[in-house]
């Protein structure tokens, strides 16, 4: 028998124990039922941490080490992760988690999470990889299709993956760069074969000041340079009139606009129609992609649907699960208008079959892929159209809530009327004049706030610059602070205790 060094020395442990195996399956078992316990405590504890809040470097020497010499068992190893690692992990489930939503707790996505990766399917070819795996992406995506109110060929004219209109990606930001790809080799055939040769004519228009990062690291990665244009906001919308100037100006060099269906920040959703015929009437050439990554949330209820009204003439639509579904990382897709458009942007490899299935064949960026999209599968067949509705609507209440108690206390003030689930408010300094505001005091103490919530770890709210629409310091650069109504764990005593303890905490902070 060949034992290895470690095992020779009486510390390894025989390669066939390490794997499952008919022999072991009772044991793996146990391990796992206890590792699924573990998991589901995390998820439930109503606290954020599990362990004081402790430094990075901290952390850092807490966890990276050496590789051992010798072996321990894999009960050993969940114990450990359990005691050294899990602690100090974040519990976005927690409902005291406030600034994201991002929970990851919806039951039958967390039974698909499981389920795929025992499945270990790869869905960069069907035959052989992933053969039902594939299907389960495709009746996915033509789910996620049909709510943003793209057409749908019957399945029975489903003939390969050029016939299904989008791709399952790992964020939001993969699916907005596989859009900016589109947008370029759109604005020029060729580019993929050729190269960029011309990037002042791969100009990408996006709104001042809300664009998210993602699309401007998408022209940087695909060879287009620094090329946003920025077009100036009015209420967190594009100022259509400064919208149209901008594409005239810089006709026949702009390659696509992009339009928020719920930005970043304020999860604002842009006029997508108005936007729309602005941009086809100036150069019906140019690429239309809605980033809705929030705002596919509208397409779940009749009350947030209008919104997203004219998003189904857009070329392209990112939509992210993990973001409004409650569904464990990471699950995008890319949706585009006309499907066949995806041939644009293939890669020819001879490693990929060339067969009629394999979604390889339309993943730029990606080889192996593992089964993400089970996970969503199993929470949208679980909800049906009746659940998705009924978890849009609960947001909204909760939403609606806690704005409420933002308007009725003196001291705090909202920058903006809630489209989706963000609430972006402020703790105004005492003697706060809107009219001859104090903005370094102001900041400051929201600052302080912020820095102090992510400290002591109780709460979480979300901070991020913004410039302000008239509500506290017309037009200044402000830091408010951000709640987001998605998590259906969060009760009114939640709400309650949350406003007061920002509150307290300004009270603290407010200091001339
Ligand atoms: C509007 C918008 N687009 C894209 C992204 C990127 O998504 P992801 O983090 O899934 O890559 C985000 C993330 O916050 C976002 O808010």
């Amino acid at each position: 028998m060949i034992r290895s060094a470690t095992a020779a020395q009486g510390a390894g442990v025989a390669p066939g124990a390490a794997v499952l195996t008919p022999d072991n399956r009772d044991q793996v078992l146990d391990l796992l039922t206890g590792a699924l316990r573990t998991g589901v405590d995390v998820k439930v504890r109503e606290d954020i941490y599990d362990a004081p809040r402790v430094t990075p470097e901290e952390l850092r020497d807490l966890i990276v080490d050496d590789l051992p010499e010798g072996s321990v068992d894999a009960a050993a190893v969940v114990d450990e992760v359990r005691r050294r690692i899990l602690p100090y992990c974040k519990n976005e489930a927690s409902p005291r988690f406030a600034g994201f939503a991002d929970t990851g707790a919806d039951v039958a996505a967390l039974a698909g999470a499981v389920l795929a990766v025992f499945a270990q399917q790869n869905l960069i070819n069907q035959s052989f990889d992933s053969p039902s795996a594939t299907f389960v992406d495709v009746a996915v995506l033509r789910w996620l299709r049909d709510l943003v109110g793209y057409a749908n060929p019957p399945v029975g004219k489903v003939a390969d993956v050029w016939d299904v209109g989008g791709v399952v990606t790992q964020g939001g930001t993969g699916s907005n760069a596989v859009a900016m790809m589109l947008a370029r080799e759109h604005a020029g055939p060729g580019t993929m074969r050729d190269g960029v040769r011309d990037p002042g004519r791969f100009k990408l228009v996006v709104p001042a000041g809300i664009g998210h990062y993602s699309v401007k690291g998408a022209l940087a990665w695909i060879g287009c340079g620094e090329s946003l244009l920025e077009v100036p906001v009015s209420g967190y919308r594009y100022d259509l009139e400064a919208l149209r100037r901008a594409l005239r100006a810089h006709r026949g060099e702009v390659m696509g606009v992009v339009a928020y269906a719920g930005d970043s920040r304020t999860q604002t959703v842009d006029d997508l129609a108005a936007v729309h015929d602005v941009v086809r009437g100036q150069d019906p050439g140019i690429w239309l992609h809605a980033d809705a990554c929030w705002g596919l949330l509208c397409a779940f209820t009749d009350r947030l649907r209008h919104k997203i009204d004219g998003i189904e003439l857009y070329d392209s639509i990112t939509v992210d699960a993990h973001k409004v579904m409650e569904v464990p990382y990471t699950l995008s897709a890319l949706l585009v208008r006309d499907p066949g458009v995806l041939r644009t942007i293939t890669t020819y490899s001879d490693l990929i079959m060339r067969e009629t299935f394999a979604f390889g064949q339309v993943t730029p960026f990606t080889g192996s892929r593992a089964w993400e999209s089970l996970k969503l599968w199993a929470m949208m067949r679980a909800r049906g159209r009746a659940g998705l509705a009924a978890m849009a609507e609960h947001r909204l209440d909760t939403v609606a809530a806690f704005s409420a108690l933002v308007d009725t206390h003196p001291r705090l003030a909202r920058l903006h009327d809630p489209d989706l689930t963000a609430v972006v408010f402020a703790y105004l300094p005492s003697g706060h004049d809107p009219a001859r505001p104090d903005v370094e005091r102001l900041n400051r103490v929201n600052r302080a706030i912020h820095d102090q919530v992510l400290r002591e770890g109780r709460w979480h709210l979300h901070q991020f610059s913004l410039a302000d629409g008239g509500r506290v310091a017309p037009g200044a650069e402000v830091w408010p602070l951000r709640f987001l109504g998605g998590n259906a764990r969060t009760t009114a005593d939640h709400l309650a205790e949350l406003v007061g303890e920002v509150a307290r905490l300004g009270r603290l902070h407010d200091t001339p």
